[in-house]
This record gives C-alpha cells, sequence and structure tokens, in this order.
C-alpha cells in the first residue's frame, strides 16, 4: 500500500483559455473542477497505474466535503481528518496559445494543535499496512514547517520508505530528517541548494549536493526528463533521462504524474533507471491532459519507449 499526504488539499479549477490577457474577460474553451494538493494529485495517477494507495490529510468545510466525495467517486481510497476551517481552492488558467499557465492558490486553512495530533495518529496507524508514504505540497496555516521532517523520523522507524515533494523551508527541514527520496524541480532544487544552475554540469552537481543534505536519493525534474543521485548495491551514482518536449495542453501536476510513476515503479521491484524511465513518461503524458494525475497507462507505455537514459561520470571534488 502507498499512502499519500496532502496537508493542504484543495478544490483545483483548471480553465483553459485562449489567448489569456491580463485586464480583460474571457471565456474558457475547456474546464475541469477536481480535487487536487500535490499528494491527491499522485494518489490520482497511482489508481490509474492500478496501485494500492490511500490519500490522507486535511480536510475542511463544504470544500474538505467537496474534496472526500470527488475523491471516493474516483474510487481514490481516502481517510483525511476534518478540520474546522475551509479548505483551500485553486485556479490555474492555461492558454493554449502559447502554452502558459497562470496559477492562483489560496494559502488555505489554518489547522489547530488538536487537529494536528489527530492527523499524526492517523499517518502512523495508516502507515503500519504501507510499504511507501509520499509527503507532497505546502502546508496549510498554523503548521510548523519542520512537521515533514518529524513524520518522516516516525514513519521510518516503522520500516516505511518515505518520500517527499515540497519546496521552501518544509524542505528544509525534511531533508535533515533523511527520507528515501526527493523530487525537487529545477526552482525548488536552486532553492534548496542555494544557488542557480547554468547548464549540465551545474545540474549533476546540484543532486549530488543534495543528496548530502540528507536524502538517501534525490531526483530533479526537468522540462525534459529528469537528472538524480541515487543508490545502487551501496553505491552512487548519476542517472539522466531524456523525452522529446511534447506539445503541453496542461502542465500543472506532470512532476506530481512523475512522482506516481516514479514510485509505482521503484516500489513495484522495477530497476532504478526503469522507474526513472517510467517517471518521465508519466510527466510527459500528463501534459497532454487538463488536469493534475491524469494519466492513460497505454499511453504512457508507448512513451516509456521513447525515452532515453544514461548515466553520467561523477563530477570530481564533489560528495
Ligand atoms: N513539455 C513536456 N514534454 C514532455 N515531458 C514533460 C514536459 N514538461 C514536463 N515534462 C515531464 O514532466 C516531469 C515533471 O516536470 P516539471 O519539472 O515541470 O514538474 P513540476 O514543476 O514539479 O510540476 P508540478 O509541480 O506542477 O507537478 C518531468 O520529468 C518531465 O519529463
Ligand atoms: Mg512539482
Amino acid at each position: 500500500m502507498i499512502i499519500t499526504v496532502t496537508l493542504n488539499a484543495a478544490i483545483d479549477r483548471s480553465l483553459s483559455v485562449t489567448s489569456f490577457r491580463l485586464g480583460r474577460r474571457h471565456r474558457p474553451v475547456d474546464q475541469t473542477t477536481m480535487a487536487g494538493g500535490k499528494g491527491v494529485n499522485i494518489a490520482r495517477a497511482l489508481k490509474r497505474l492500478d496501485q494500492p494507495v490511500i490519500a490522507t490529510g486535511f480536510a475542511g468545510g463544504s470544500t474538505g466535503t467537496r474534496i472526500v466525495e470527488q475523491l471516493t467517486q474516483e474510487s481514490i481510497l481516502n481517510d483525511f481528518v476534518r478540520i474546522g476551517e475551509e479548505s483551500r481552492t485553486n485556479v490555474a488558467v492555461f492558454d493554449p496559445t502559447n502554452g502558459q499557465t497562470t496559477e492562483v492558490n489560496e494559502r488555505g486553512p489554518a489547522v489547530t494543535e488538536v487537529e494536528i495530533g489527530l492527523f499524526c495518529d492517523k499517518l502512523l496507524y495508516l502507515a503500519r499496512s504501507a510499504a511507501v508514504v509520499v509527503f507532497a505540497g505546502s502546508l496549510p496555516r498554523g503548521i510548523e514547517p519542520d512537521i515533514y521532517a518529524a513524520l518522516i523520523r516516525d514513519v521510518r522507524k516503522l520500516g516505511v520508505q518515505t518520500v517527499v515533494d515540497t519546496d521552501g523551508e518544509p524542505l528544509h527541514h525534511a531533508v535533515r530528517a533523511e527520507p528515501d527520496v526527493i523530487s525537487p524541480n529545477v526552482l525548488e532544487a536552486e532553492e534548496l541548494v542555494g544557488h542557480e544552475f547554468n547548464d549540465e554540469e551545474d545540474r549533476a552537481i546540484a543532486v549530488r549536493e543534495m543528496v548530502n543534505l540528507g536524502p538517501r536519493e534525490a531526483i530533479m525534474t526537468l522540462p525534459d526528463g529528469c537528472i538524480a543521485c541515487v543508490q545502487d548495491g551501496g553505491e552512487r551514482r548519476l542517472v539522466r533521462v531524456w523525452v522529446d518536449p511534447r506539445e503541453v495542453v496542461a502542465g500543472v501536476g506532470s512532476g506530481d504524474a512523475f512522482l506516481a510513476g516514479f514510485v509505482a515503479s521503484r516500489y513495484g521491484g522495477r530497476s532504478i533507471d526503469e522507474a526513472l524511465r517510467y517517471g518521465v513518461a508519466c510527466g510527459a503524458e500528463s501534459t497532454g491532459r487538463l488536469g493534475a494525475g491524469l494519466i492513460d497507462p497505454r499511453a504512457v507505455d508507448r512513451l516509456y519507449g521513447e525515452t532515453t537514459v544514461e548515466h553520467l561520470t561523477p563530477t570530481a571534488g564533489v560528495g
């Protein structure tokens, strides 16, 4: 069983608006409204890949009820802690004429100490029957930024693998708790290591730097694949995976689809290279759809064959 944690779950409205311009009135040519937040998107993609998954986190007010109902309608098992304040609603506008996305994400509800305590108990209960826990996304208000770090330590004591996809302060804390995998995108990785990357060599150095901060493995997703510092038979090695960039219908959630594919494949017993390629294929597949986590496994299998993998030579003097 895989558990996905979404502390700041949301209702995500995705609108496709041609020639979107600030200050103008528009009508969408397409739209979807779905339960969201990174962990929820990952759960949806895992369900599509026929993986056993439970989505947990906080859900509050009528928006929280809607999140739970939508997940249940999609047959995604879920077990959320109900909270007093209202869960958030996010809006993303995709412009098919230029491939650009504009996101407006609410900060989310405030969560009380008691609600946090209930969640920690629930997660540790659920994790007892899990192989992997995926912590993903931002934190609602009132939660200390080291919550993922604390939960990673607790979950690991149960012998369960931990995967983290977040950014900023929660990520800084989380890496020190030595999770098994982190998977930031380029901006998130630059913020974590504290400098910008200008070329492939910088990115190769960066994934090793990230591993030196604590996690066992670090994957940086890129618009054309990923680069990762992974463990193989006790040795660290660098892997780069490519796919030809596709025309994007909606880019939001491609990192979530990547991570779902990687987790499904890796903890399904495939090799690290296969898991990275499968993740990249899932990320690429999801860019063709409006609505995060919506992937078609048959299309993913086709794209898998279009991925290429390269083992990079470690850069001298780093890690
Ligand atoms: N245009 C594209 N064509 C093919 N694959 C893409 C494209 N854009 C992204 N991907 C794939 O999706 C994966 C994740 O991409 P990216 O780094 O943009 O995620 P992200 O910024 O974390 O997204 P989000 O957080 O919204 O889910 C990458 O591994 C990449 O291979
Ligand atoms: Mg991401």
